[in-house]
């Protein structure tokens, strides 16, 4: 069936003896997704990515693959390959002996190992290196191996645990568009973890945000940055300044909120049903905030206020201003535009600042008493 997704879990969970690592997680990704879990470490990542590949068994709920359960499927018989952090290549095998292993644990013979290895590996751009060491490979070229290795088994799913984790920065910038490209050449479905945000944004079709065992959300990356549902979302994808105040009225779509130091602030309910009364958190984004030094000119943006330059870290097009909020003595964080106009700004200076209450995102306070 054409619509039958590549993987989904229906209420799968795992608990190691009563901590519950995974909790009731459902979720389902089309052929061809590039899917990410994103979440910080410790969250549940690794755990739901193992079930899935059939290294842990589910304490509850169910896994499909194309449409038919594999709970009862070994590891080795599903339609699924897995990438793991350090890419466990195997130092003693050339690169082709390495792609080839589990095509000779397939029992595949010699003649069509060589062929599929040798086309596998130019489709990754490595021709021709099958009998060279990988200790020859540079760190990018081996996670091109590692996932030819798995490619080459022509996997429903390809399972990746944070793959890039090992690489340096500048590397992993590169992996990030190469991996997306080998993704969408090979149009295989990748399920992918990563705590790093970045990576999940720029690769991802779908990103599922996740936080002590469960789902908060799974959207595109567009969705999660300008629409997060959580404060969790609002905080962990993108930067975000926060804000505590209390929700007074609502007209027209807008709330109205106070902080504690009587500073008036709109907003928008991030669809959490928020009653006048409850203690909130306001999020805003630093490169939603307009900076001036003339108070007039960010006067009619709805939020409002004046400020005092703490800091000034400067780094080209994502420099950004550490101010000192006067009206509420808040500490917030700006995007500094480089085009000029901020060229000579100074530590101690007052400026002007201004945001719409469009761009700001409001949520139940945690640990208030309707606080879920
Ligand atoms: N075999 C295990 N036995 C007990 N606890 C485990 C086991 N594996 C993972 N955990 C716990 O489950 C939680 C989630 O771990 P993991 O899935 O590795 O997180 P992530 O990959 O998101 O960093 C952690 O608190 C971890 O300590
Ligand atoms: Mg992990």
């Amino acid at each position: 069936m054409p619509n039958t997704p590549d993987l989904e879990c229906r209420a799968i969970s795992k608990s190691f003896d009563d901590f519950k690592a995974v909790k009731d997680v459902s979720f389902s990704v089309p052929q061809g997704t590039f899917f990410s879990i994103l979440g910080p470490s410790g969250c549940g990542k690794t755990t739901l990515l193992r079930m899935i590949a059939g290294f842990q068994k589910p304490t509850g709920g169910d896994l499909l693959i194309k449409g038919n359960s594999v709970l009862e499927v070994p590891p080795n018989k599903r339609p699924v390959s897995m990438v793991f952090q350090h890419l466990a290549l195997f130092p003693m095998m050339n690169i082709g002996a390495n792609v080839g292993f589990g095509l000779r644990q397939r029992g595949v013979n010699k003649t069509d190992i060589k062929k599929q290895v040798e086309r596998v590996l130019e489709r990754v751009g490595l021709g021709g290196v099958a009998d060279r060491p990988v200790s020859s490979l540079s760190g990018g070229q081996k996670q091109r191996v590692a996932i030819a290795r798995c490619m080459v088994l022509e996997p429903d799913v390809l399972l990746l645990d944070e793959p890039l984790g090992a690489l340096d920065l500048k590397l992993r910038e590169h992996m990030k568009i190469e991996l997306k490209q080998l993704q969408s050449e090979f149009n295989t479905t990748f399920v992918y973890i990563t705590h790093d945000q970045s990576e999940a944004l720029v690769m991802s079709d779908q990103i599922a945000v996740m936080n002590h065992g469960v789902f908060e959300q799974v959207g595109t990356a567009k969705e999660l940055y300008y629409e997060p549902a959580t404060a969790f979302v609002a905080g962990f994808v993108g930067e975000a300044n926060r804000l505590r105040a209390t929700f007074k009225s609502a007209e027209g779509g807008l709330l109205q909120m106070v902080t504690p130091e009587g500073r008036a602030l709109g907003g928008v309910d991030a669809g959490q049903g928020l009653s006048p009364g409850e203690t909130v958190e306001v999020f805003v984004r630093p490169e939603a905030v307009r900076l001036s030094r003339n108070a007039a000119d960010v006067a009619q943006m709805g939020n409002t206020g004046q400020g005092r330059v703490e800091n000034i870290l400067f780094n080209g097009a994502n420099s950004q201003l550490i101010l000192r909020d006067q009206a509420t003595g808040a500490e917030m964080n700006m995007a500094l535009p480089q085009t000029g106009e901020f060229r000579d700004l100074e530590r101690g200076a007052e400026i002007a600042f201004g945001w719409d209450p469009q761009q700001t995102r409001v949520y139940r306070s945690k640990g208030n008493a309707h606080g879920k």
